[in-house]
């Protein structure tokens, strides 16, 4: 594995190879790597040539009172890991790599993000669009591999994907758990203990409230409360308990199609996010 920490050489490797005909899998990251994010790379090391990881704690994306200077680092064990499930090119940018100057043109995620984290944390989704456009110019990939944990993240790059017509697949992956369902995630590491034995009722209220569509129930407002109900009991702040069309992310009262149920709970020192996708039968 080679460790490339500049843009312009980053871009020329990978031209180099798409030249001689190499498929490129491309799983970008904010590092401090868990399971979740290894299982990204270990499906695109399966369907690709060539797998390049991003690692890069991208600051348009943070709000001002987010945890832009607290988020987990750790490199070394970031690089050990990428080495473990076979990744070829690990692309380490400074800040001042990405954004040498200040932008004279901006991209806006305009739909898709009136709800949830694009509602909550106002200007995210255009940071994370920004950031995803400037590595998807500099890695070319093939097929860029990402975590449906983030299921509104994936919905909205999948729009920019198709917007700008770039030549490149976006691949959803199932979100990876703890055995006693928490789904990981970086910002884990942040919970006390007595947060971490309450976590796992988030994934919890999620998957009872799926038995209750699965049993006939229509009503979105019956469903959060179903989801509230059980949150309660975790003592952290409920950010947002929502249900939406997905992938579309367009509000639906009673409930048909494709859905997405999500949750942002917010304990002392961390926010932490879960949905599930559920298909409902008409009736
Ligand atoms: P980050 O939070 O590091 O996540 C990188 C990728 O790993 C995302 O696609 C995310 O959905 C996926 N992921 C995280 N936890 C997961 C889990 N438990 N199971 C499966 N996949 C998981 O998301 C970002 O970084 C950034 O917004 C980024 C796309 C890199 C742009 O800066």
């Amino acid at each position: 594995m080679e460790m490339i920490t500049s843009a312009s050489q980053m871009q020329s490797t990978c031209k180099q190879l798409t030249r001689s005909g190499k498929t490129i899998g491309f799983v970008p990251t904010m590092g401090y790597l868990h399971e979740g994010h290894l299982a990204l790379m270990t499906k695109a090391r399966k369907e690709n040539d060539i797998v390049v990881i991003s690692v890069f704690v991208n600051p348009l994306q943070f709000g001002p009172h987010e945890d832009l200077d607290q988020y987990p680092r750790d490199v070394e064990q970031d690089m050990e890991l990428a080495k473990q499930v076979g990744v070829d090119y690990f692309f380490y940018p400074t800040v001042d790599e990405m954004y040498p100057k200040a932008l004279t043109t901006k991209l806006t995620a305009i739909t898709r993000v009136n709800a949830l984290c694009g509602k909550k944390r106002e200007g995210h989704f255009d940071g994370v669009v920004i950031v995803l456009m400037k590595l998807f110019n500099i890695v070319f990939p093939d097929r860029v591999y990402m975590g449906l944990k983030d299921a509104q993240q994936v919905a909205v790059v999948q729009g920019l994907v198709d917007d700008y017509q770039l030549p490149t697949r976006i691949i959803p992956i199932a979100t990876v758990r703890e055995g006693d369902g928490l789904a990981k995630s970086s910002r884990n590491v942040y919970l006390t203990d007595e947060e971490r034995k309450l976590a796992p009722i988030l994934y919890e209220s999620l998957k009872k409230a799926e038995r209750l569509i699965h049993l006939g129930e229509r009503s979105a407002d019956q469903v959060v409360a179903c989801v509230k109900d059980e949150l309660i009991k975790t003592n952290a702040v409920i950010d947002y308990v929502d249900i939406y069309a997905y992938p579309t992310f367009e509000r639906i009262e009673k409930l048909a199609g494709q859905l997405v149920l999500a949750v942002a709970v917010k304990f002392s020192q961390a926010r932490l996010i879960d949905n599930v996708i559920i298909k409902v039968d008409e009736v």
